[in-house]
């Protein structure tokens, strides 16, 4: 009987799938993550055929020492930078991720942070349970607009195009990019304008956006230098990976006012948040929720039970990395 190993609790329906097939399924038994000595030591439990991995898993060589005989480790996410792929290239172990069924999921929170961020939902709502409305007021809680603003997206991939898309047909916004190539059907579907220089970019947007995954070359792309372009006037969002900003960096330019404010799903050292972050009243923060809705967890459960299968079966995964 094939067995896998799953390294915590995930919705239900991509465990079916795998019990369906007759698989073995091992499910880390608390609701937590483990840490490298409690990961080897469950994987070393059996002889697993695949795993199913978190982003929080640090998957590296000893990961893989202690599971010499898993074809695959299927990651329950679209970004994978928690893998080192090489090393599993070298042992011939597959990689899979879960792209696409969570683009639209990502893009909405990126716009329920955007607007939060820019209508200072968070700080109203904390004003007024605090009992301190006492009467509307010309000038209670002024934000900033939409419509017509310039939403600068780093990184057009899946998610990226969404926001974009969003931003041009919903919000009326006018969308400026910046990415490692000039993408022509993105600029004529979305009358899009391309910067080849991120900071360029950065000077005239109103909003900026990232989507780009964490590699060495977008680790701390948004530093000090990348900020100081901005306007003082902008937001900075990130949905994507907290490495791509310098956070200290960024603490220092929100206390400062030298943007207006701030929206993160991820930090740069989750699940530990940078000094002085959460004492800032410019900044709205949620616990890496980007993809978390009850329908897109049971597509991304399903999406990596299905590479495991293929593996399993012989075949290859459809969402290897
Ligand atoms: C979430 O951050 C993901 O990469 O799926
Ligand atoms: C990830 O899904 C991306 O391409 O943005």
């Amino acid at each position: 009987m094939y067995k896998i190993y799953v390294t915590r609790k995930i919705p239900d329906a991509g465990l079916n799938l795998l019990r369906d097939k007759g698989y073995e399924v091992d499910i880390n038994g608390e609701d937590k993550v483990l840490d490298k000595d409690e990961l080897i030591n469950a994987l070393k439990k059996k002889e697993y055929d695949a795993v199913l991995c978190l982003l929080t898993d640090k998957i590296d060589s000893e990961i893989f020492d202690a599971t010499s005989n898993a074809k695959i480790f299927a990651n329950y996410a679209v970004g994978y930078n928690n893998i080192d792929i090489e090393e599993a290239r070298k042992r011939n172990i597959k990689i899979s991720n879960t792209p696409g069924v969570l683009t639209d999921t990502v893009a909405e929170h990126t716009f329920a942070l955007i607007t939060a961020i820019s209508r200072r939902i968070v700080e109203a709502d904390k004003f007024t349970r605090s009992g301190k409305y006492v009467g509307w007021a010309p000038e209670l809680f002024l934000g900033s607009d939409l419509k017509g603003k310039t939403i600068g997206i780093v990184g057009v991939g899946r998610i990226g195009s969404r926001v974009a898309h969003i931003a041009k047909n919903g919000y009326e916004m006018n969308v400026v990019y910046h990415d490692l190539t000039q993408n022509d059907t993105f600029e004529e579907t979305l009358n899009a304008k391309f910067y080849n220089s991120l900071s360029e970019m950065l000077k005239v947007s109103d909003i900026v956006s990232i989507h780009v995954p964490l590699v060495e070359s977008t680790k701390h792309l948004i530093n000090k230098e990348m900020l100081e372009a901005m306007k003082q006037t902008a937001y900075l969002v990130n949905t994507s990976r907290g490495g791509v900003i310098d956070e200290k960096a960024l603490v220092e330019i929100l206390k400062n006012r030298d943007i207006k404010g701030v929206a993160l799903d991820v930090f740069e050292n989750e699940p530990e948040l940078s000094n002085g972050l959460t004492e800032l009243s410019n900044i709205i923060i949620t616990p890496h929720i980007a993809s978390a809705t009850e329908e897109t967890r049971s597509k991304m459960s399903e999406m990596a039970a299905k590479n495991i299968i293929a593996v399993i079966e012989g075949n290859t995964p459809p969402n290897e990395v």
